[in-house]
């Protein structure tokens, strides 16, 4: 058998980290660019691991000399040699190679020849796209923030729930779920002439989840706080930059607390991400912060040091009537805010973010909890600048009857969330949390601007090829 060619290798990451003469380096990657010289020629490598590649100097002496001068970029190779400082500016470090092996070959068909790729080009490339300087750094924010997540819930002692991603329930009630089925599309079984989804396959109509919280409620009144960390589908047809059809949303929820207490635990985990981000993804945000929203670490500097301000929906109606400005979407006490709308409160009047709490009952889901002005529920949305809503969530009704009678005004059947309602006939306790949109936050961390950039394969209306 041949030697694997990862064996022994060294992450481009640790060799440039260590940052000292070392023999003996074996690394592997794609290149990312050739350089013939007068006397050497010069190949930079990146493997993934950082944002920098690491130049290889490839000497006339080398036996492959030849083969790898001529080698395109996109190449996959497995270098040896030694770590020096490297005399030239640019780079600190450089490998001289003592032997190449070029793993994996390409021709000029491959699409990443040029330094800089439109963004729109990139997404129709999306298996490769990885292998770009902003994908890269996007999709290393990505993990890491990922792991920030777990990291923020696990050392206050939440337990991590795996809500189901297949369900019978529309959370939001906004009917916009993803029908799963193994009925024959041509000729469901029918029941007085609708389709009878109790021969379905789990017996019930169901879909793809929408929200892990109802089944979230039912964790936090066994385990007082919890959180879930997902895949989220929704069948709204928006072809907007900030929605997709598939995304990721972490939702904690926490019992005995009212909305007070959930916008503080929304604006401690919001600081404790970005302070995550700028201390341990520098490399990649400094990238951003040059070459997609300059000023970008300035912003979330200053979002650490912000206080994080609180409007109540009707009073964030008349900041909106006394803009100078003429909004597309009417601004109507009983409407939903229009992005337009959370982006002048979060950008104009606050100047950073803000949180807008006590929403009309009518524009919001059943399970809000009645404030006692019969009018509003106790809901909250956290607007941040750039991205608008980037957190949405609410107490939750915890009284049966009131819970009940905003079912019925709403049209739902009882039965279906009998189980749902057995918390608040057992044991019941005022609880709240909220849904973080995973991507909304690598786009503000990022400043990439449309949600398709910030996910490794986007599933948006029309699109699921990758
Ligand atoms: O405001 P939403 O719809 O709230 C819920 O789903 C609640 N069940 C959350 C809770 O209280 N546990 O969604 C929450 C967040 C939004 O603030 C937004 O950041 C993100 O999820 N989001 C989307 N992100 C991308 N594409 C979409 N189509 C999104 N819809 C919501
Ligand atoms: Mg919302």
């Amino acid at each position: 058998m041949t030697r694997r060619d990862n064996q022994g290798r060294t992450p481009i990451r640790r060799v440039l980290e260590a940052g000292q003469k070392t023999t003996g380096v074996r690394v592997s990657g794609w290149v990312r660019s050739v350089r013939r010289g007068k006397e050497v020629s010069f190949v930079t490598l990146n493997d993934g691991s950082c944002f920098s590649s690491l130049q290889i100097v490839v000497a006339p002496d080398l036996p492959e000399y030849e083969q790898v001068a001529r080698v395109g970029t996109g190449a996959c190779l497995t270098v040896s040699g030694a770590l020096v400082a490297s005399p030239a500016s640019g780079q600190r470090w450089e490998l001289q190679a003592e032997s190449i092996e070029i793993v994996g070959a390409v021709d000029e068909q491959y699409p990443l020849q040029k330094k800089r790729h439109s963004l729109e080009f990139l997404r129709s490339i999306a298996h490769l796209r990885p292998r770009s300087n902003t994908f890269g750094a996007v999709f290393r924010v990505r993990s890491a923030l990922s792991f920030a997540v777990h990291q923020f819930f696990q050392k206050r002692n939440f337990v991590h729930v795996h809500t189901p991603i297949i369900t019978a329930n529309d959370c939001e009630g906004a009917g916009e779920m993803f029908r799963v089925t193994t009925l024959d599309p041509q000729a469901p079984p029918l029941l007085e002439g609708q389709v009878d989804w109790g021969q379905d396959f789990f017996g019930d109509r169901t879909g793809l989840t929408v929200s892990g919280q109802l089944q979230g409620e039912l964790f936090a009144t066994a385990f007082s706080d919890i959180y879930t960390f997902g895949p989220t589908f929704r069948a709204e047809n928006s072809n907007t930059s900030r929605h997709a059809s598939e995304f990721w949303m972490i939702e904690p929820e926490i019992a005995f607390a009212d909305l007070a207490a959930d916008c503080r635990l929304a604006e401690d985990f919001l600081r404790f991400l970005v302070r995550y981000a700028l201390d341990n993804c520098g490399e990649d945000l400094e990238f951003f912060d040059q070459r997609i929203e300059r000023g970008l670490i300035k912003k979330l500097e200053a979002l650490l040091a912000a206080e994080f301000r609180t409007v109540s929906y009707t009073e964030a109606i008349a900041l909106l009537e006394k803009a100078d400005l003429d909004f597309e979407f009417p601004v109507v006490w009983g409407n939903d805010l229009q992005s337009e709308h959370e982006r002048y409160l979060t950008e104009q009047v606050f100047g950073g973010p803000v949180f807008v709490v006590d929403y009309p009952k009518q524009i919001k889901a059943f399970y809000m909890r009645l404030n006692d002005d019969d009018r509003t529920v106790a809901a909250m949305d956290l607007l941040v600048p750039r991205v608008g809503e980037i957190i949405g969530g609410s107490q939750r009704e915890e009284r049966l009857d009131v819970l009940q009678k905003r079912m019925a005004a709403q049209g739902m059947d009882e039965g279906a969330l009998d189980w749902y309602l057995d918390i608040r006939r057992w044991g019941s306790c005022p609880h709240a949390g909220f849904g973080l949109g995973f991507e909304r936050l690598l786009m503000y961390l990022t400043g990439m601007e449309n949600i398709r950039d910030v996910i490794p394969f986007p599933r948006t209306p029309g699109h699921a090829r990758f």
